[in-house]
């Protein structure tokens, strides 16, 4: 009921239109009896008097009210389209930047398929909920009310038999109610999980080609889609046996109304007119009782899908509870006593990490994949909030600033690479760097030695780089993120593993980018070969979580720790 009501307020924004739009479904409703009143002078005086003045009179009557049933229902419609749409489009809209908002760790456990469909389909449940079922409420309601009432009104011993059916109909209804919304919350996950393997699939479509992917992906997307159909199978099922079930009592009473009008010696007989119009009510109720039957699906579908929006709207958003603005940092960075896990069951992930950074210093990361150098660089942008310890920043705690104002801080150069369907431009001067100048990017893209190969292309700058940057090469691909992150001329550097990708010739190329890159300003650098990380002004060798040892490359070598049997281990390699 609380759902249904906050679904509502989203209707209830329009509060002029949906007005307006009742009293139309108003006016729609009460068209049916006035059109059945019309039939009883109608039979009675022209065809069974056979007197034909009054014809014309009733001709024009009967015309009027169909005239205002369609003009009221033109209205009620489109307006209820209208604000229907406005919910839908308002609803996508705060989960989209919902999702902006939301703590990293939010996407690292949710289904992107389900994410999608979240916005994509749910809304459009719920959108439903919030208007369908008002109009299927309030303009059957009123008519089933209005047919109801001038039933009574023409004979009210034939209307009797609607006392007796309408306990019944009150069951039916309430036992559909609840399968209802079990089936309708079912069908919602499913479509998330056909979205999600779909989207699977469509990523991964290399390594489902070369490694025989075909069956298994065929055979979880059919477990999906099965699921799916069986359900929305049932829904209907349901749905369409709960109709004719509440039409059959319906007519029943029907049947008992014609046996009572047919009975003879009755003290006050049934009139032609009277009957005509009485059935003619009895017609006009059943697509209304059907319409009434179908509100609670509805409901129920969208009060399924409104959940799982709201528990997402709900959610907390990104911690951003800093109040320190900083224009442009000098670069000191000192980690304090840093320990974080990525849930609080699982196992410590980093341990009392500490280390300082002068400004314009390279600091460089080694170890095992797993020790967890990404995630040691994560904390500093605030993708994760460490469990214990400060990171302090020009001796400020990073949870001090403001979120927008640390990041404006901080380039990044990430394992995996990531372009958006666009512009090499756009690309490279992406998000708050959308205003630079085309100078400027050529000039990043030098420095990342990226613009001899963009240069070549068909259409430079405005070459396309395709879904994920899927039309260039994995090392064209760095290049680019790097000359995005040159472009930022941040305080400070993170490149992690930002040369994996390259082949030794691209990477001495790099290299000498990220060198004069990193000159002026503070550099985090997770080294994937050793030998790019020689000058670093300090080496930090980690293991577990740990920082195992530390200092600068010729000192490490002389010391004969894991560093040198590290060192050892590539250069016999290479
Ligand atoms: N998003 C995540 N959620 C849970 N555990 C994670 C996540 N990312 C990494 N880990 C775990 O944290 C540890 C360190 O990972 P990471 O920092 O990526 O190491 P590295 O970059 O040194 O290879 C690993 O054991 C990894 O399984
Ligand atoms: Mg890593």
């Amino acid at each position: 009921m609380q759902i249904y009501k906050r679904l509502l307020g989203y209707s209830l924004a329009h509060k002029s239109q949906l007005i307006v739009a009742i009293l139309m479904m108003i006016v729609t409703a009460l068209t049916q009896p006035a059109f059945a009143a019309l039939m009883r002078p109608l039979t009675d005086e022209a065809f069974v008097q056979s007197d034909m003045a009054g014809a014309p009179r009733i001709a024009g009557l009967i015309f009027l009210v169909l005239l205002l049933n369609g003009v009221a229902s033109f209205f009620s419609g489109t307006l209820m389209s209208r604000i229907g749409w406005s919910v839908i489009s308002r609803l996508r809209g705060e989960l989209f930047s919902k999702y902006l908002n939301m703590p990293t760790g939010f996407f690292d456990s949710a289904s992107s398929g389900k994410l999608i469909s979240s916005i994509t389909y749910n809304t459009e449940q719920v959108a439903e909920a919030a208007t369908n079922s008002i109009t299927l409420l309030i303009r059957d309601g009123v008519a089933v009310l209005g047919l109801l009432a001038m039933m009574f009104y023409l004979d009210y011993r034939m209307a009797m038999g609607f006392l007796i059916v309408a306990p019944v109909v009150t069951l039916i209804v309430t036992y559909v109610t609840r399968r209802f919304r079990k089936i309708s919350s079912r069908i919602q996950n499913s479509m998330g999980d056909v979205a999600h393997v779909t989207e699977e699939m469509v990523n991964a479509h290399r390594v489902v080609k070369i490694f025989g992917g075909h069956d298994y992906e065929e055979n979880q997307f059919k477990k999906a889609n099965n699921f799916n159909r069986a359900q929305n199978i049932k829904l209907i099922v349901t749905k369409s046996a709960s109709t004719p079930i509440v039409q059959l009592c319906v007519a029943l009473v029907l049947v008992g109304a014609i046996l009572f009008a047919s009975s003879k010696n009755l003290a006050e007989p049934v009139t032609a007119g009277t009957f005509v119009a009485f059935m003619t009510c009895m017609l006009l109720l059943m697509p209304s009782i059907k319409g009434l039957t179908e509100i609670n699906p509805r409901i129920q579908k969208g009060i399924a899908a409104g959940e799982k929006i709201f528990l997402v709207i709900d959610d907390d958003n990104e911690v951003d509870d800093g109040h320190l603005s900083m224009e442009r940092s000098d670069g000191n960075l000192v980690f304090e006593n840093v320990g974080f896990r990525y849930s609080p069951d699982d196992k410590e992930v980093l341990k009392d990490i500490s280390f300082e950074v002068n400004a314009g210093q390279t600091i460089a990361f080694v170890g095992f994949s797993g020790s967890g150098k990404s995630t040691l660089v994560n904390l500093l942008p605030r993708l994760y909030n460490p469990g214990s310890g400060r990171i302090l920043l020009d001796g400020i705690a990073i949870d001090e600033l403001k979120l927008k104002d640390l990041r404006a801080q901080i380039a990044y150069v990430g394992q995996e690479v990531t372009l958006f369907n666009d512009s090499i431009k756009n690309n490279i001067a992406y998000g708050e760097l959308a205003d630079a100048s085309d100078e400027e990017i050529i000039a990043a893209a030098k420095a990342a030695n990226a613009w001899e190969f963009i240069q070549e292309l068909p259409d430079g700058l405005l070459t396309m780089t395709g879904e994920k940057g899927m039309l260039l090469s994995g090392g064209q691909r760095q290049r680019l993120a790097i000359a995005r992150a040159l472009l930022k001329n941040a305080p400070i550097l993170i490149l992690d593993e930002a040369t994996a990708s390259l082949d030794t010739n691209s990477e001495r190329l790099i290299q000498t980018a990220i060198e004069n890159a990193s000159r002026d300003r503070t550099t985090l650098v997770i080294a994937h070969r050793l030998s790019t990380i020689e000058n670093a002004d300090m080496i930090l060798v980690m293991e577990d979580g740990e920082i195992v040892e530390r200092g600068k490359h010729a000192e490490l070598l002389a010391s004969n720790g894991r560093y040198s049997s590290l060192h050892a281990m590539q250069f016999s390699a290479e």
